[in-house]
């Protein structure tokens, strides 16, 4: 029996949503049907479902009775003018346009920027901001600190960026090609890490040196700010809001994905302080998106994001969201199930490859460890390793791996409960102990692009 304390949700219930545990029959079926690839499992065969904390947050009653309240104008809504308020309010910038996600807040504000031939360093780019740059035929650097990489670092803050690495980049490429520099926070793609403020200030300072605009990637912009307030040194007493308030003033503005720390289920925006680049990005968003004062949202949808950016700087539900990782984290430590440390923010990320060492990475450990937990208990993960990352070099013929073989358990916000979270943990801890039961699998069937989505697999063993 654990002593381990679950968090106190900092909410009641009003509204439910069923969910159902289908039987191990079942589930054997299901796997089998979907070719052993979770994304192919119907989402009704799912009883707790970790595959991301994008726009799976619950809403809170104000935001729905914000959706009543939604001006659906196709121009000067007044929904626009409060979601625009809200945003300047903790973004202090000028400018603020929506757009429906983030990866096209990322499309829009880098036709506006990037050339052919450009670089565009960040800590670690995420999939969709690499994929934005490189369709403009520009490379996408990632510059994370070498602890970024460490799973077994404690340092409080393994999103940063390397500096000096940052400042080397400039000098040999020039200033002239590289059009902004980027910053994610949380580092989704580096086990979820925040960034600190020490390092804001001086990826900032070396950008405003060179002339360089510096931009953030700020979907999880407040649990970032609330490891801020608890981390690092002179923030203990400063609130949330004035803390991300503080993050944005060193830099020219953000790319938003509302799905994370907008607490809403769809919506996007760019912010920023140059008037002459918003009248072009606006251009650019009219042909694609809409009007900008809607952005292919509904006035509703920009309603609840005004609500959910009040409500995701409330420092009892940082303290909650955070707990709640931290809580997953200490029941997987007491059942001796690895994963890259500390615990992030929004997930955690389990690390494949020490809980399976008898599969080698050609036969994808972190993608057998998504169906061992399907299987085991109709839980849905995502790997995040050699099936996502992996790829043959063309040259020598032989398999790259990534550096890390990961399975994300990604926490949507305010849905599941200490409950969950524990019967999670237990799923874990039972593969953990029988992983003799767990096979590797070979890919049977491989679109050209993206194959994570719908390659299908088969058992070997
Ligand atoms: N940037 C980061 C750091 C992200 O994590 C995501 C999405 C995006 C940009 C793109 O935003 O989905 O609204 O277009 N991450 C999701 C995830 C998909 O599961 O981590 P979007």
């Amino acid at each position: 029996m654990t002593t381990i304390k679950p968090p106190v949700e900092p909410f009641r219930i009003k509204t439910v949503e069923s969910v159902h545990l289908p039987s191990r029959a079942v589930r054997e079926q299901v796997l089998r049907k979907a070719g052993f690839n979770v994304f192919g499992i119907p989402a009704e065969k799912v009883f707790i479902d970790l595959l991301t904390d994008s726009g799976t947050a619950a809403m809170s009653d104000v935001q729905w009775a914000g959706i009543m309240r939604g001006d659906e104008s196709y121009a000067g809504a007044r929904s626009f003018f409060r979601f625009e308020k809200a945003v300047r309010n903790l973004f202090g910038f000028e400018h603020v346009i929506p757009t429906h996600q983030g990866r096209a807040a990322e499309r829009i504000l880098f036709e506006g920027l990037v050339k052919k031939g450009d670089f565009v360093p960040s800590n670690i780019h995420f999939d969709t901001t690499r994929a934005n740059v490189e369709v403009r035929g520009a490379t996408a650097v990632d510059l994370v600190s070498d602890e970024g990489y460490d799973p077994d670092s404690d340092c409080p803050f393994k999103g940063d960026m390397n500096v000096a690495k940052l400042e080397a980049f400039i000098a040999a490429k020039g200033r002239t090609r590289i059009p902004l520099v980027m910053l994610t926070v949380t580092n989704n793609s580096g086990g979820g890490q925040p960034v600190s403020m020490a390092n804001i200030r001086k990826v900032s300072a070396v950008c405003r040196k060179a002339g360089i605009p510096f931009f953030f990637d700020a979907c999880r912009f407040a649990e970032n700010a609330w490891y801020i307030k608890r981390r690092e040194k002179g923030y203990a007493r400063k609130t949330v809001a004035a803390i991300a308030r503080e993050m944005f003033s060193h830099a020219d503005g953000a790319t938003m994905s509302a799905k994370k720390d907008g607490l809403v289920n769809i919506g996007g925006f760019i912010t920023l302080a140059d008037g002459e680049l918003a009248k072009s990005l606006k251009s650019i968003l009219i042909i694609s998106e809409g009007f900008y004062t809607y952005g292919g949202l509904a006035g509703r949808d920009l309603e609840a994001i005004a609500q959910g950016l009040a409500e995701v700087v409330e420092e009892d539900y940082l303290a909650y969201r955070t707990a709640q990782a931290a809580y997953l984290g200490a029941l997987l430590d007491e059942a001796g199930v690895p994963y890259f440390k500390p615990a992030g923010g929004s997930a955690i990320y389990l690390l494949a490859d020490r809980i399976l060492p008898d599969i080698p990475r050609e036969q994808f450990p972190g993608w057998a460890l998504t169906v061992a937990l399907y299987r085991e208990s109709a839980v849905r993960a995502v790997e995040i390793g050699g099936v996502m990352f992996g790829h043959k070099d063309p040259r020598t013929g032989k398999m790259v791996f990534p550096r890390l073989e990961m399975v994300r358990l990604a926490l949507p916000r305010r849905v599941y409960t200490a409950a969950h979270l524990s019967y999670v943990a237990e799923a874990l801890a039972a593969i953990n102990r029988h992983r003799d039961r767990v096979w590797g699998l070979r890919i049977v069937d491989e679109p050209r692009f993206l194959r994570h989505f719908t390659a299908r697999f088969e058992e070997i063993g």
